[in-house]
Parts: C-alpha cells; structure tokens; sequence
C-alpha cells in the first residue's frame, strides 16, 4: 500500500527508518517500487546522471515534469517527491506556478527545495496553498558555487549553528519531510532529535530518520565521480557495456538473429506469393 506524509510521521515515531531513492524514468520507477522503498525521488540530479550535464544547474521545469510523468507511470504505489529545478522557485509567484505543475501535471506527492532560513517563506506559501514540500539543506549542488562547491558543510561552530536554525525554520514553514546532505553526523543527529518532522540523510550519518542515495551510484551506472557518501551496490554498467558489445559482435557475425528470434509463414502461401 502506498504510503502517505502521516506514515512517516509515525515511521520517525516509532524508530522505523524511511528509505528513499531517486528514479527518473519510466523502469527505474518500476524497480524502486518492486523492491519496497517508501519514496521515489525524480531528483534534479538527473541533469548529470541521465542528461549529461556538469551541474543541476541547467534542469528546466520541462525536463523535470517529463520524468515526473514517467516516474509516475512505473511506480502507482510509490509516494512520488519531485525536485524543483534551479531558479523555478526564485519568486514566490514561480514557485507556486512550478510547485503545482509538478503536482497537478506531474503526478508528485510533494516537491523539494533546497535551501534553508532563505526559502521558509516560499514554503510556508506553498504548504498553505496545500502543496506538501521537502526541504534540503547542508550541501545544496543547485548554489554549490555559493559553498565553495562540492563540500561537506556545518563543520564549524558558526555553520553548524546555521544549520540548525535552517531545519528548525523549514519545519515551522510546514515542511514535513527534510533532506540533510554532506553534514557531520553530530549536526544530523541534532537536527534530527529536536525536529519532529523525519529527516533524511545524504552523507549525513546514520542518526537520520531516513536515508536517500542516487539511483545511477547504488547500481554502478554512473561513472564521473563517486562521493564518499555513496555505497554501490551493484555494477551494471560494465554488465551493460558487456552485453551490448556481444549483440553487436553476433550482428556482424550473422548469430544473430537466429531461428528462434525469427517469423516464418507457411510454404502454402509463399507458394502462392511467388508462384511455382
Ligand atoms: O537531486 C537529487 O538526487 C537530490 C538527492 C541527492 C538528495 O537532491
């Protein structure tokens, strides 16, 4: 059965860990949803693992919608969260359009924004417009040129204190859900303990209510870099490149297609067809 924002609530409440995956397509959602994970993320991160771009920074709204619907095609059951792309949440009127776009068009269950203390107003309108809204701190890539680019952060006094102050504000802002990414484990388990809504980690530790990783990394798909947060589960990606290297040996050696991947008709009508 699908589960809903009140589930996870009670999922915090009662110390059962909140698994989280990002999808973005159409089979990938399929396969988060047969293997029992409580929320699929159409993350912006799909600009560099699925699109190819160097940042999450080019994503448009029409991009992240596209995936959204396929997402939402393969995996009915799933609570669906669909990331907000860079600047389509600048103002609050864009965010509102955008956020219920993503829902309305999109088939999402609620949207994600990154950033803190900054954007608890644009939450606060869109959760009071009834939109449910995931908030993203710590290492935020759409403004990492801002943070000194891909970092661990909160590791001093003064950016740890921030940080706290950033997931307290989200909450009061109506956010029922926050992700944490690339923070010490101490700042996550802080958060964690005084916010009521659950919080899920990305490179934050294990005191988190939830953990999220990216699709592309836990199955070895993606190759550019690996932070250390991420845990591979499998390596598909040479298991593809093997595959595809024996169908296009077996095409130029005419093993393929064989008999059994072949139609035939019967001798009768091709008699008829060409004559005797
Ligand atoms: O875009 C994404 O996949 C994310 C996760 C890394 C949290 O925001």
């Amino acid at each position: 059965m699908k589960k809903m924002i009140p589930d996870f609530e009670k999922m915090k409440q009662v110390g059962e860990k909140i698994s989280m995956l990002t999808a973005y397509d159409y089979p990938s959602a399929q396969f988060v949803e047969e293997a029992g994970v409580d929320i699929i993320l159409v993350g912006d991160s799909l600009g560099m693992v699925v699109l190819g771009y160097d940042s999450t920074v080019p994503v448009t709204m029409e991009e992240i919608l596209h995936h959204t619907k396929a997402v939402r095609r393969g995996a009915a059951q799933t609570f669906v969260v669909a990331d907000m792309p860079f600047m389509s949440y600048a103002t609050t009127d864009l965010a509102i359009m955008n956020a219920g776009r993503l829902i309305k068009e999109g088939g999402a269950d609620a949207v994600k924004l990154e950033g803190g203390l900054d954007i608890a107003p644009i939450v606060q309108i869109l959760t009071r417009a009834g939109i449910p809204v995931v908030g993203h701190i710590g290492l935020t890539p759409q403004t990492a040129n801002q943070l000194g680019g891909f970092k661990v952060q909160g590791r001093d006094l003064d950016s740890a204190k921030q940080l706290i102050k950033d997931a307290q504000a989200l909450e009061q802002a109506g956010a029922f859900l926050l992700t944490l990414e690339a923070i010490p484990r101490q700042v996550a388990k802080q958060i964690s303990t005084e916010l009521t809504i659950p919080t899920i980690g990305i490179g934050a530790g294990a005191d988190c209510d939830g953990q999220v990783l990216v699709y592309h990394d836990i199955l070895g798909l993606f190759k550019r870099f690996r932070p250390k947060f991420v845990k591979q589960y499998a390596e598909l990606r040479s298991t593809s490149v093997q595959a595809i290297q024996e169908y296009h040996k077996e095409v130029k050696d005419g093993v393929f297609p064989s008999e059994e991947h072949t139609f035939a008709m019967s001798d009768e009508v091709i008699q008829k067809l060409y004559g005797d």
